[in-house]
């Protein structure tokens, strides 16, 4: 198993570019489905969640051809299977995107009922009332969920509890064949639900208003077409670049991202007292003073990203003052701040508030990631602490972020990975 050794208080400063977004790419191989035929994907981050994918769409008939390190043909003409199994789901939630497609032009899914994971229980139970509303039948037995759709798809309107991304995108797929029009009310607006609608719209689907809270899909007859689509750039990976800025207070400059769509992350970081220098698909971030607290709670976009909540709470960990962290759209996200405290953080956890009492300095321990973002966040706070961090269960950054340590490298930081021996790396 490898794990991440890091010497901490070298300067880390400079430019790096983000590769395209993982929680994009992920639901877009997914609704190649809906076109049969080789459809190409662009900007794909070549990362564990992408692979993951790719056997998911492999199972069910598709084959996936790597082109180079960020393109795909993905061919779904002879998709003639409809199950995703636990093994895969297990590994990646994101792998129950398949349903929606999968309905649409077949009529039928078999995924597995996904468990709890790291960060909390990530139910599905929006995405099957959504379905139902739209005429999908669903029974679930021996953890799997059957859906078919014997009188076809017919166009209602949905109202989600709760503003989710997974289940947004699900009924966004599940309609692009419907009878009439789907409403989609209290839709989620994440940048990743308009890189998708563009896909869809582009294969020849009419959905209109994504990155609004309302989303119509009207459905058309035949098969979409496949085409060729650019994945829209990162911005976690960008905000974690740029959250490094805010932490050792040198610039850090982050290509290949639209810095609008981390508009209330900036805004915190400038808050801190970071100077943040805005351009077209380009953003740097920089320091001179003290780090100033400041008080974040993640929400749905536009509100701020549960994927950036690890990564801010690092900085504020060192700022001068006491921040309030709260954390609203998943559980057992704060896994990684007792692994802080034991670099000498000092954060009190109290249900989904996190207590930051920001602390002079940081030393360097033995850490494990107890999730993917947490998991790059340890590694940044191994940048600024006294002597040698080293971040074991790497695999979980591995998920979603491409060369992460080359990419620190590249900025100046005294970082490796290297391989050790399993019972060294996991004690527990
Ligand atoms: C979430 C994030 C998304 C991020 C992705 C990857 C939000 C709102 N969503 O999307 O920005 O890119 O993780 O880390 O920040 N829920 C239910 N029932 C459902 C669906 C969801 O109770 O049917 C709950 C989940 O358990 C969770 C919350 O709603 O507490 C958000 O879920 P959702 O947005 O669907 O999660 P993801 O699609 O994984």
């Amino acid at each position: 198993m490898d794990v991440i050794r890091i010497e901490g208080g070298h300067p880390v400063t400079g430019e790096v570019s983000v590769e395209g977004a993982k929680n994009s790419a992920l639901k877009l191989m997914a609704a190649t489905i809906l076109a049969p035929g080789v459809s190409t994907l662009t900007n794909v981050p070549n990362i564990s969640d992408v692979h993951v994918m790719g056997k998911v769409l492999k199972r069910l008939g598709a084959s996936v051809e790597v082109l180079g390190p960020h393109s795909m043909n993905i061919d779904t003409s002879d998709v003639d299977k409809w199950e995703t199994p636990y093994e895969l789901v297990a590994k990646m939630r994101a792998s129950t995107a398949v349903l929606g497609p999968l309905v649409a032009r077949f009529g039928h899914a078999v995924v597995a009922m996904p468990g709890g994971c790291q960060i909390g229980a990530r139910k599905i139970d929006m995405h099957i009332l959504g379905l139902e509303a739209l005429g999908v039948k669903f029974d679930i037995d021996h953890g799997y969920i059957h859906a078919s759709a014997p009188d076809g798809i017919k166009g209602a309107m949905v109202t989600l509890d709760f503003a989710s991304v997974g289940a947004t995108e699900n009924l966004m797929m599940a309609s692009v064949h419907a009878e009439g029009v789907t409403t989609i009310d209290n839709a989620a607006r994440e940048p990743e639900i308009v890189d998708l609608a563009n896909l869809l719209n582009e294969m020849g689907a009419k959905v209109s208003g994504a990155g609004t809270p309302v989303i119509e899909v009207e459905g058309v007859p035949g098969d979409l077409h496949p085409v060729a689509h650019e994945v829209v750039g990162d911005r976690i990976e960008a905000g974690t670049f740029l959250a490094i800025g805010a932490l050792t207070g040198a610039p850090v400059r982050v290509n290949g991202f639209e810095p609008r769509h981390l508009g209330l992350v900036l805004k915190k970081f400038e808050q801190m007292g970071c100077t943040v220098e805005r351009g077209v698909r380009t953003c740097q971030v920089s320091r001179s003073g003290p780090i100033r607290p400041v008080d974040i709670q993640t929400l749905p976009f536009p509100g701020f990203p549960t994927d950036m909540q690890a990564q801010t709470m690092c900085v504020l960990a060192m700022a001068a003052g006491e921040s309030i962290v709260t954390e609203n759209v998943f559980e057992n996200r704060f896994m990684f701040a007792s692994e802080l405290d034991r670099m000498g953080a000092d954060i009190t956890i109290e249900g989904h508030h996190a207590l930051v009492h920001g602390v002079s300095s940081l030393s360097g321990a033995p850490v494990k990631a107890p999730d993917l973002r947490g998991g790059a966040s340890l590694v940044m706070a191994g940048l600024v602490a006294e002597g040698f961090t080293t971040v074991s269960n790497v695999y979980h950054i591995d998920r979603g972020y491409e060369g992460y340590v080359d990419k620190l490298v590249s900025l100046g930081a005294h970082i490796e990975r290297h391989s050790v021996p399993d019972d060294e790396e996991d004690q527990d």
